[in-house]
């Protein structure tokens, strides 16, 4: 196949933190498009973290809107777009094999496009993979351009080539943007892009671009029309939350979002995910002093050594990082702490890692996503030296998550006999005549009932039973 490249990704660029102005854009679709998708499909396969699901719901608004309906089988629609995720090695694999599967369908159905967006592409060693070894694909876009879906689409189209754009600087914050939400009652809210952090073994500040915050009233606006629209629940998302507005004039901070956005009606609000040297006091406050504000709060620590937290470039060390925590408790304290734990960072030592144990005990985490150390090229991690054995790795993954589990199952036990307000997301899983949902503080809460009005709607429930990854109880009339 052709292609015609329009951009491609250079991990230098993406590295540099240039000051040009970002500004907001406004959606507006291209007349020459209206009817591009008219009797077509399409289908997103989405990877990875809750952005690239927000961005996901973006981009089906954008080909809903020039007439795609979503496809009921996936893998033979018109379109078909994969949303990829390049934050470990792992991810990948299973975006390849994806891509390996759709081959053989686009042998039988040549004028299926295939797409592959998101991070990956970002990546100048995936985008180099995708064009020697996999002609069949005919997009690759980035994290940047996702509004020039249209015109990428037309193109693909008209020139029977592979269509290219990867633009490796970040583009301008697209506001207005139609969009398809997975859920009625819950939504994502994006408040900010990109990350500034640096942390060195992470790839996102590359993929991502630098940070860019959404203009406050952008933000309220988008929350208080969810409210009209019936939505119960928001998430507010960025890669690192608490560094929201430091790229704006002024002074405000995610601390006062979040008392702005609890004046909004909107029932819920949570948010990931804060970086522990981010997080301030006032956003503290607002946990403590907003009712809407869930008590449960995911803090990424990564590790409790000083000197990997240091060759991690967190910026913090084991007692600040308690400092915060202990503060926390105080002010709200019914909260609920989550966390991610990367084991295995090069040249981790047993007694390093220990440390990273101690800490786990100490906070009492309710959850972790616990990660084996991986290796992404470009990034300052990937030149360090690593004497530490796979089996290690996995050994010590395994002693960790021992201790993880427990703190889950200790979170829901801590519930038993009280009544919760759980907002009800639909039938469980098992189809037992049991329906399920979260409460406040994120746990997953099964209940009897087959009442399918309840869904989307909030209701007490009496913890009658733990689990480790859920509670049981009794719907109270
Ligand atoms: N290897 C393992 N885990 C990683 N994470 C980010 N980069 C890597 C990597 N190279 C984890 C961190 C982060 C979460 C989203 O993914 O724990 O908080
Ligand atoms: Fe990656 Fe660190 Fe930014 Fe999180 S804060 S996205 S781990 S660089």
């Amino acid at each position: 196949m052709k292609n015609i490249k329009i951009a491609l990704p250079s991990l230098k660029e993406a590295r540099s933190r240039k000051n040009n102005n970002i500004e907001t854009i406004r959606y507006r679709l291209d007349n020459k498009y209206n009817s591009l998708g008219k009797g077509k499909t399409y289908y997103i396969f989405t990877y990875g973290c809750q952005g690239n699901e927000a961005d996901s719901e973006v981009m089906a608004g954008i080909l809903e809107s020039v007439g795609y309906t979503l496809s009921t089988d996936p893998m033979n629609s018109d379109v078909v777009l994969l949303n990829t995720c390049a934050i470990r090695e792992n991810a990948e694999q299973r975006i390849w094999g994806v891509l390996g599967q759709l081959k053989g369908r686009k042998r039988e159905n040549p004028d299926m496009i295939v797409g592959i967006c998101g991070c990956m592409p970002q990546e100048e060693n995936a985008t180099q993979k995708i064009l020697e070894s996999y002609d069949f694909i005919d997009l690759v876009f980035g994290t940047h351009n996702r509004d020039h879906l249209p015109e990428l689409i037309y193109q693909a189209y008209l020139t029977k080539a592979k269509v290219v754009e990867v633009l490796s600087n970040e583009g301008n914050i697209l506001e207005d943007a139609p969009k398809v939400r997975a859920s009625h009652h819950k939504a994502w809210v994006n408040i900010m892009f990109g990350c500034d952090e640096f942390c060195t073994y992470c790839i996102v500040p590359y993929t991502r671009g630098r940070e860019r915050s959404r203009a406050k009233n952008d933000i309220i606006n988008e929350v208080k029309e969810l409210v009209k629209e019936g939505y119960k629940e928001v998430t507010l998302l960025g890669q690192n939350v608490n560094a929201y507005g430091k790229d704006l004039a002024g002074d405000y901070t995610f601390g006062d979002l979040l008392y702005d956005l609890d004046k909004t009606g909107i029932e819920r609000i949570r948010y990931t995910t804060s970086h522990p040297r981010d997080l301030d006091l006032k956003t503290m406050e607002a946990m403590r002093d907003c009712k809407s504000v869930m008590p449960h709060l995911h803090l990424p620590v990564q590790s409790g050594d000083d000197e990997i937290l240091k060759k991690m470039n967190r910026k913090y060390t084991y007692d600040e990082y308690m400092t915060k925590v202990n503060k926390l408790k105080e002010l709200v304290p019914e909260i609920s702490l989550t966390t991610d734990i990367i084991v295995g960072f090069p040249n981790e030592t047993n007694e390093q890692f220990e440390n990273t144990l101690k800490l786990c005990k100490e906070v009492g985490f309710e959850g972790a996503f616990t990660f084996i150390y991986s290796k992404r090229e470009g990034t300052p991690a990937a030149k360090m030296e690593d004497n530490v054995s796979d089996s290690e790795k996995h050994e010590r993954l395994n002693r960790l998550n021992e201790i993880i589990n427990e703190g889950y199952l200790k979170g829901h036990q801590r519930f038993v006999g009280k009544t919760v307000e759980v907002l009800v997301d639909g039938e469980s899983k098992n189809g037992d005549g049991m329906m399920c949902g979260y409460s406040p503080n994120l746990k997953l809460t099964h209940f009897k009932s087959s009442d399918l009005s309840l869904i989307g709607k909030t209701v007490k429930v009496k913890i009658t039973e733990a689990k480790t990854w859920f509670m049981i109880g009794e719907l109270c009339e």
